[in-house]
């Protein structure tokens, strides 16, 4: 029986990347990718691999008990790599509820069918993917450790607290072999234009206005998702059981000067005139608390598994754009659903 790894949230942004890199890496894995394709999957974004024969798509919803259950059966999943979420924090301040019911909700259900269907759990593994974020937000100094304690502050990082805190719990109750990783900000080819980085490019591939929250001096830690899916891999593969590993980029911007960098660069690669995108950027109404500053001491990862991140900052913002550039037929797919036509319309005004 060859080893079936099931991936929640396989048809998203970091989800993705995560599958393919399994498929083709471990040719000797069944890899089962379940995803409910929300607003956020898309199966487009896993062509090149849908026809490997060690990759299975199941479309469904982690919150449906009998549904995870059969899955489980029908594969005899050995272990579980669980990234599946509401993953936006605006989308959390219009509907709190949606990010309870599939990030908690749907984590413990997970867990249930886990605990349920393992019944030698030692040979098993349930890896959560979780985010920075629940650590709270910073000052100017410091960084987020894994012995600091959870502070959450958004709807999408309570929840993402809470599924952790239920899979740590699982872990030591039910003795479920468990492991979590804290990320910081993604960014990459595949990314839904609704987060930071996708949508400046598209709006600037599109001439609209690029909106900043509050002054853009909030800052965030970025890592290329290329390199995310390797500490998984690590992590999976070598990362001891029980364990809390943070993972980023090094790589601290505010998000005015992030903005700045894309404009520059976009200017360049469309032949526009230097400064032409820079003229789009309007300061608008702040997101409801939104958190400061997020950076990661990674020294953990890389002292025991020896990951660090490869990708510098310039580059991979060269090679996303370039990926954006290419791939307007995509662009233009999710970008012209309803959901996201109306969450454009929510809190932001200029001012
Ligand atoms: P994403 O929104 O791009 O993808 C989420 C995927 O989950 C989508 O394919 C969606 O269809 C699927 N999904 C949503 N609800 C589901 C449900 N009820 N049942 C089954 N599938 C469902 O998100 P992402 O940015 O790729 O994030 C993936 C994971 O990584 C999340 O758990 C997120 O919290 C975590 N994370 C993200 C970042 C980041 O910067 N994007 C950083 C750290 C951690
Ligand atoms: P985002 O990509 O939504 O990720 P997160 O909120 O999880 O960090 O936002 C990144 C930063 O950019 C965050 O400080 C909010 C800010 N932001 C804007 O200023 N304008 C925007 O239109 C968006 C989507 C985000």
């Amino acid at each position: 029986m060859k080893k079936s790894v099931l991936i929640t949230g396989g048809a998203g942004f970091i989800g993705s990347h995560v599958v393919r890199l399994f498929v083709k890496k471990y040719p000797g894995y069944q890899i089962v990718n379940l995803d409910n394709l929300s607003y956020a999957g898309n199966l487009a974004n896993l062509t090149d691999i849908e026809n490997l024969s060690n990759y299975h798509f199941e479309k469904g919803d982690i919150a449906d008990g009998s549904f995870v259950k059969n899955i489980f059966e029908k594969y005899q999943i050995r272990d579980v790599i669980h990234l599946a979420a509401e993953s936006h924090v605006d989308r959390s301040i219009t509907n709190p509820l949606a990010f309870i019911q599939t990030n908690v909700m749907g984590t413990a259900n997970l867990l249930t069918v886990a605990k349920e269907h393992w019944k030698n759990p030692s040979d098993h593994l349930f890896y959560q993917i979780s985010t920075d974020e629940v650590y709270g937000s910073l000052g100017a100094e410091g960084h987020f450790s894994e012995t600091d304690a959870y502070d959450p502050r958004s709807p999408y990082s309570a929840s993402k607290a809470s599924a952790d805190h239920f899979v740590r719990a699982y872990g030591h109750t039910f003795k479920l072999p468990v492991v979590i990783s804290n990320c910081s900000n993604n960014y990459g080819p595949f990314q839904f234009p609704e987060k930071l980085i996708p949508l400046v490019i598209n709006n600037i591939l599109n001439n609209k206005t690029l909106p900043i929250y509050g002054d853009g001096s909030n800052v965030r830690d970025w890592l290329w998702v290329g390199d995310h899916a390797n500490a998984i891999d690590n992590i999976f593969h070598k990362g001891q059981k029980g364990a809390t590993y943070n993972i980023g980029g090094n790589c601290e911007l505010s998000n005015l000067d992030l903005v700045s960098q894309i404009c520059d660069l976009m200017d360049k690669k469309l032949g526009r005139q230097p400064g032409a995108s820079k003229k789009l950027i309007r300061f608008v109404t702040d997101r409801p608390g939104h958190d400061q500053r997020y950076a990661i001491d990674a020294s953990k990862i890389t002292a025991e598994l020896n990951w660090k991140p490869e990708m510098n900052i310039q580059e991979g913002l060269s090679r996303t754009i370039d990926w954006y550039l290419n791939e307007k037929e995509w662009l233009e797919q999710v970008s012209s659903g309803a959901y996201l036509k109306y969450y454009n319309q929510q809190y932001r005004h200029e001012v």
